[in-house]
């Protein structure tokens, strides 16, 4: 038997292909290019189109084929528009990637109605709409398979109510689209990472020294004391989308070195250890 995780002849479609201007890779971004590695073609959906243009560069130097699909997906119309574009330019819809989150800081007390409405808007209405388009045309023809990026934020506390509002929402939709859709060959799944390093990570906090310390207590915080990337999420992705999981559905799976598997007065020990910044 042949390894069944390539995604040759597969369609795809990753929300927030494209990644946020700063040091490393986007989760979207490297999961888009993962994807092409692994023989898919992928419908890069950005609002910012020029942003994904720049996965699509690095995919089509690869000799991937990739195209850029740009539209807002709190939108329905657009929404309905990228996965119309991926099945009219591909043939088929086999693979949607939801990616597109942000984390808005504030606790229910001080997060403002607006700030509360953009953190669902943005991290779990995007998923709703691109999946209400997608799944019927992936139950047309006979299944797919979809990839929620959530977050161990919607399981652990993070001081970002919207945020993990949402992402905990992202996991129990993920869980209700698995058994809806299950019958219709759909698999739906989730993937929570951890504390990862970003550009959007480093668009928040900046490239400080502080960051870097911050970074290197991340790295510290998980079992195996190293830093995770948009790789790791990426790769977790493939796999789940491809049918070498084939019979794996309704799962989120952490991708956070271990953090959420360990108690903090634990890791308190280890993290001791870590010099901080010279002031
Ligand atoms: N960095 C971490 O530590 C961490 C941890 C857990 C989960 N995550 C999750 O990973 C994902 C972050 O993805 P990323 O690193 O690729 O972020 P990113 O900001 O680099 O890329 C996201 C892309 O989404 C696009 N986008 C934003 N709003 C959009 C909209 N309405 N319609 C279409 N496109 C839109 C942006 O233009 C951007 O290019 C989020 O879901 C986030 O919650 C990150």
């Amino acid at each position: 038997m042949t390894f069944p995780g390539r995604l040759d002849g597969k369609a795809a479609i990753v929300t927030g292909a494209g990644s946020t201007p700063g040091p490393g890779v986007g989760t979207g971004k490297a999961t888009a290019i993962v994807l092409a590695q692994a023989g898919a073609s992928v419908l890069l959906v950005d609002i910012h189109p020029e942003r994904a243009a720049e996965t699509l560069e690095v995919i089509e130097k690869d000799g991937g084929t990739a195209a850029v699909f740009a539209g807002d997906m709190t939108s329905s119309t657009d929404a309905e528009g990228a996965v119309r574009a991926a099945a009219d330019r591909f043939g088929s819809v086999d693979i949607l990637v939801n990616n597109i989150g942000v984390a808005i800081a504030g606790t229910v007390a001080d997060t403002s109605e607006a700030d509360w409405d953009r953190s669902l808007a943005l991290s779990l209405r995007t998923a709703f709409l691109v999946s209400k388009h997608a799944v019927p045309v992936m139950a047309a023809q006979g299944g797919g398979s979809i990839v929620n990026i959530g977050s161990i934020a919607g399981f652990r506390g993070t001081g970002n109510a919207g945020y993990s509002a949402a992402k905990g929402g992202m996991h129990g939709l993920t869980v209700d689209m698995a058994y809806s859709h299950g019958r219709q060959g759909i698999r739906v799944n989730a993937v929570a990472p951890g504390h990862i390093t970003t550009p959007l990570m480093y668009s928040v906090l900046g490239e400080t020294p502080e960051t870097e310390y911050r970074q290197r207590l991340a790295a510290e915080s998980t079992m195996l004391g190293t830093e995770g990337t948009g790789w790791d999420v990426a790769h977790a992705a493939a796999f789940l989308a491809s049918d070498a999981a084939r019979w794996i559905t309704g799962v989120v799976l952490p991708v956070d070195g271990g953090v959420t598997g360990v108690t903090p007065l634990i890791m308190a020990d280890r993290l001791r250890a870590v010099p901080a910044p010279s002031a």
